[in-house]
C-alpha cells in the first residue's frame, strides 16, 4: 500500500532528531528493573509526528463504524448514567486539534478517552507503551470487612510470599526503603492496616484509579480492580495484584502509607518507590532508535490480510486478552467474545497455601477444573475463561466434568467465574444448555439475540462478497451464511442482512443496524451431543465472582441469572455500592485487523470509508454485535441491571482463599 511506505518514510527524522549522548532509551535499555522515572523518560521522549497523529485518529474514527455501541455511550441510560457518557467523536476532534508534547502523552489522552466509554471491548492500546514495562509494588491491597461490617483497606496477608516468589531478582530495592526498625524486613507488612494513601483516605486512591481503569460500567466492579484477586489458570490458580500494585504504564513513582501493622497499636509511615519491570513481550532495545524499531511499528497481525492472497499468514492480537486464547483450528473459526484488558497477562501463581489442595476432577481441563468439597455435596466448577483450551475439548469436557460431579453424588453446585474475561461464545450457550437441560430458555437459543451496525461500508462489504461470491469458505464475518434471523432461519448466499437497515435515533443521533440476528450455536456450534435431561435445579446453583466476568462469561452469567433465576455472589467490593455480578455483555467483540480483513477481502480497502493501514503497534477493540436485552427486550442487554443476589464481604480468612471462599458461599447460600 502507498500509504505505509510514505508514513514509514516520516518516522526517519523522528528517530534520528534524538541525540545519542542524551538518549533516555539508552538509560534503561538492556535492563529489566528501571525507576519509572527513567521509563518516563524514554517513553515521553518522542516527539508526536504529524503522520502518526493524523493515522491512529483517522484509523480510530472509522473502524467505530463498526462499532455497535458508539451512539448509545454517549448518554448510557440508568444505573450507568454517571459512568457511561462519552461522545468519542467529540473528543477525537478535540484530541485532532490539540498539541502534545510527546507521542506519550497523545497515546495517554487517546486511551483515556476510550477508557471513560468502561467498556472493555472498546479500547485503543499501543504496544509502544502500554505495558512495555510494568509498574510494580510489592504490597498488593485488599478490602477487608470486619464483625461490625465496618470496611477498611489492608495490605494482603500473603503480600511477602508474593513478593518473594515474582520479584526475587528485585527485592532489595523495596527492603532497603523500609525506615529505621522496618528496613529489610518488608516481611512485616503482610495484612496491616492502610489508613492513609498519600495522606488521603484509601477510597480516594481507589476512587481515582476508578476514574482512568476502563474496561466495566459498574463503579464497584472497577473499584475491586485496585484490589489484588485470584483466577484460575491453565495450571493453577493465577494470581492478579490489582491496579494499586501493577501498573500497565509508569504513572506513578512512589507512594506513601500510614499503616498500623498486625498486633501493634503504632502507626507508621512508609514510602516505597514503584520498580518498573520490563513487559515480557517487549523486544530487546539498546536506544531510542532500537526501542522505536522494535517496539512501536506496526507488526504482523496490526492489519488485517485480504483472505485470498495465500501469501500471508493471517494471525490475531491475542495479546491483550485476558487469557491467551489458543489459535482455532485451521478452516474453522469461532466466533468469540471477549475483554480487552491492558493488564498484561501475568504468570503470577496463587501462593502454595491459598490453592485448593482436592484433586481435580474427571473433565477438569485446566482453566476449568471441577472439585468436590469436603461436604462430599457441593460440587466447584472454577472457570477462569472461556476460551482456554481447544473449543471443542471445552465442550466435552465440561460435559464430563459434570457428570463426574453427579456420579460423585454432588447436589449442588458453586460455578467460580472470577475474573474470567470471556471467549468462546457457543461454550457460554453450551454451559448454560447443559447445565439447565432443554427448555425454552436453553433451545434453540441459550443466549442473547443481537444485532450488529449497518454503516455504508459494511454493507457495501457484504453487497461485494455476495456479487463476486469472495467467501466460498465461510471465512468472513459479514457472510450471510454465518447468520440466521430473528426466527433463527439462516440467511440465503445472496441475501444482505444488513439491508434495509434497522434506523434508530440513539442520544439524539441517528444510527442503523441490521435486522435483529438469532442464535447460530445450535446445532452446529455445538460440537458435542447435549444430554435431555440438566444437572442441577436453579435453586441449587450459585456463580460466584469478584464482579470482573465479562463478554462471554457475562452472557452466561445473565442468562443464568435472568431467565433461570440461579442467584449470582460478588466477593469483596465496597458495601457503599451496589456490586454488580458482571459487565461489559457486548454480543460479539472484534478488533480494527478484523474488521481491516472484511474491507480488504472484499476489494473496499480504496473506499474513502475505509480505514488505512495502522502504522503503529497498536489494536483497537470494538463490539461487532450487540446482545438485546432480556428484561427490556428491545434495548442492548450492556446497559441493564446486573445487580448481585448477594454480597459476600472478604475477611482476613476468606481473602485470595478460594476454598474457604466457596464454603462460606456454601453455608451463606445452600442452608
Ligand atoms: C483532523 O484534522 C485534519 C485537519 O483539519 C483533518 O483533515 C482530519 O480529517 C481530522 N481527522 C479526524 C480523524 O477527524
Ligand atoms: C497476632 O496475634 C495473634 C494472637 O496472639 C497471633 O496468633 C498472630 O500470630 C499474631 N500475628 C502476627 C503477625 O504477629
Ligand atoms: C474418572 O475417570 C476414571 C478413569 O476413566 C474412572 O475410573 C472413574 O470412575 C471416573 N470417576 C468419576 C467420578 O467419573
Amino acid at each position: 500500500m502507498a500509504p505505509l511506505s510514505r508514513f514509514a518514510l516520516s518516522l526517519l527524522p523522528l528517530v534520528a532528531a534524538v541525540n545519542a549522548a542524551t538518549d533516555p532509551c539508552a538509560t534503561i535499555g538492556g535492563k529489566k528493573w528501571a525507576s519509572p522515572k527513567d521509563v518516563r523518560a524514554c517513553l515521553s521522549s518522542f516527539k508526536l509526528d504529524p503522520a502518526i497523529k493524523n493515522n491512529v485518529l483517522d484509523v480510530v474514527s472509522k473502524t467505530l463504524a463498526f462499532h455497535a455501541s458508539v451512539n448509545y455511550q454517549i448518554w448510557a441510560p440508568e444505573p450507568y448514567s454517571l459512568s457511561v457518557h462519552e461522545d468519542l467523536f467529540k473528543d477525537i476532534a478535540r484530541i485532532n486539534k490539540t498539541s502534545y508534547s510527546s507521542e506519550y502523552d497523545f497515546h495517554i489522552d487517546l486511551s483515556r478517552t476510550f477508557k471513560r466509554l468502561n467498556d472493555g471491548h472498546c479500547v485503543w492500546i499501543n504496544y509502544c507503551f502500554v505495558t512495555a514495562f510494568v509498574n510494580y509494588l510489592p504490597i498488593p491491597l485488599t478490602l477487608l470487612t470486619d464483625k461490625f461490617g465496618l470496611q477498611s483497606v489492608h495490605i494482603v496477608p500473603e503480600a511477602f510470599d508474593v513478593a518473594k516468589a515474582e520479584f526475587a531478582d528485585g527485592l532489595d530495592a523495596w527492603q532497603d526503603a523500609l525506615p529505621g526498625d522496618l528496613k529489610g524486613r518488608l516481611d512485616l507488612l503482610s495484612g496491616a492496616k492502610v489508613l492513609l494513601i498519600n495522606g488521603l483516605p484509601p477510597f480516594a486512591a481507589v476512587d481515582a484509579n476508578a476514574a482512568i481503569a476502563g474496561s466495566y460500567q459498574a463503579l464497584g466492579t472497577r473499584q475491586i480492580g485496585f484490589f489484588s484477586s485470584y483466577a484460575r489458570a491453565a495450571s493453577s490458580f493465577s494470581y492478579s495484584m490489582g491496579q494499586f500494585a501493577q501498573q500497565s504504564l509508569p504513572l506513578d513513582d512512589s507512594v506513601s502509607l500510614l499503616i498500623q501493622r498486625v498486633n501493634q497499636t503504632k502507626l507508621e509511615v512508609i514510602t516505597l518507590p514503584y520498580r518498573s519491570r520490563i513487559g515480557s513481550s517487549t523486544k530487546a532495545f539498546t536506544d531510542s532508535a532500537s526501542y522505536r524499531a522494535n517496539n512501536c511499528r506496526a507488526v504482523s497481525g496490526t492489519n488485517g490480510v485480504d483472505i485470498h492472497d495465500t501469501t500471508v499468514a493471517p494471525s490475531t492480537a491475542d495479546k491483550f486478552k485476558q487469557i491467551p486464547a489458543p489459535v482455532a483450528p485451521a478452516g474453522k473459526k469461532h466466533l468469540m467474545n471477549v475483554v480487552l484488558d491492558t493488564a498484561p497477562f501475568t504468570d503470577i501463581t496463587l501462593p502454595g497455601g491459598l490453592q485448593p489442595t482436592a484433586p481435580a476432577l474427571n473433565g477438569s481441563f485446566g482453566i476449568g477444573t471441577f472439585y468436590l468439597q469436603k461436604d462430599g455435596k457441593t460440587g466447584v466448577l472454577a472457570l477462569g475463561s472461556f476460551s482456554g483450551a481447544n473449543y471443542d475439548t471445552m465442550q466435552s469436557s465440561l460435559l464430563q466434568g459434570l457428570q463426574s460431579l453427579k456420579a460423585l453424588g454432588a447436589t449442588q453446585l458453586i460455578i467460580d467465574v472470577t475474573n474470567n474475561g470471556g471467549g468462546y461464545i457457543c461454550v457460554a450457550h453450551w454451559l448454560h444448555r447443559i447445565i439447565i437441560g432443554p427448555k425454552s430458555t436453553t433451545v434453540p437459543e441459550a443466549g442473547l439475540d443481537t444485532k450488529a451496525r449497518s454503516g455504508p461500508l459494511a454493507q457495501q462489504v457484504v453487497q461485494k462478497l455476495i456479487d463476486e461470491k469472495l467467501d466460498p469458505n465461510q471465512e468472513l464475518l459479514y457472510n450471510p451464511l454465518n447468520w440466521n434471523n430473528a426466527q433463527n432461519v439462516q440467511f440465503k448466499a445472496d441475501e444482505n442482512w444488513l439491508v434495509p437497515p434497522v434506523k434508530k435515533i440513539i442520544n439524539g443521533h441517528p444510527d442503523a443496524f441490521s435486522q435483529r440476528l438469532g442464535q447460530e450455536c445450535q446445532p452446529d456450534g455445538f460440537t458435542t451431543t447435549p444430554p435431555d435431561v440438566g444437572f442441577f435445579e436453579p435453586s441449587k446453583i450459585v456463580i460466584v465472582s469478584n464482579g470482573r466476568c465479562a463478554s462471554s462469561c457475562s452472557l452466561f452469567s445473565i442468562t443464568m441469572a435472568k431467565e433461570e433465576g440461579v442467584r449470582t455472589v460478588v466477593v469483596g467490593g465496597s458495601n457503599l455500592v451496589r456490586q454488580e455480578y458482571c459487565g461489559i455483555v457486548g454480543g460479539q467483540s472484534t478488533d480494527f485487523a478484523t474488521i481491516d480483513t472484511e474491507i480488504k477481502s472484499t476489494g473496499l480497502k480504496s473506499s474513502p470509508l475505509a480505514p488505512p493501514d495502522l502504522i503503529v503497534n497498536g489494536v483497537q477493540g470494538i463490539t461487532w454485535r450487540l446482545g438485546f436485552g432480556i428484561t427490556r427486550r428491545e434495548e442492548p442487554e450492556e446497559w441493564q441491571e446486573h445487580y448481585a443476589a448477594i454480597q459476600l464481604p472478604l475477611t482476613m480468612e476468606l481473602v485470595n482463599n478460594p476454598v474457604k471462599i466457596w464454603d462460606a458461599v456454601t453455608a451463606r447460600v445452600f442452608k
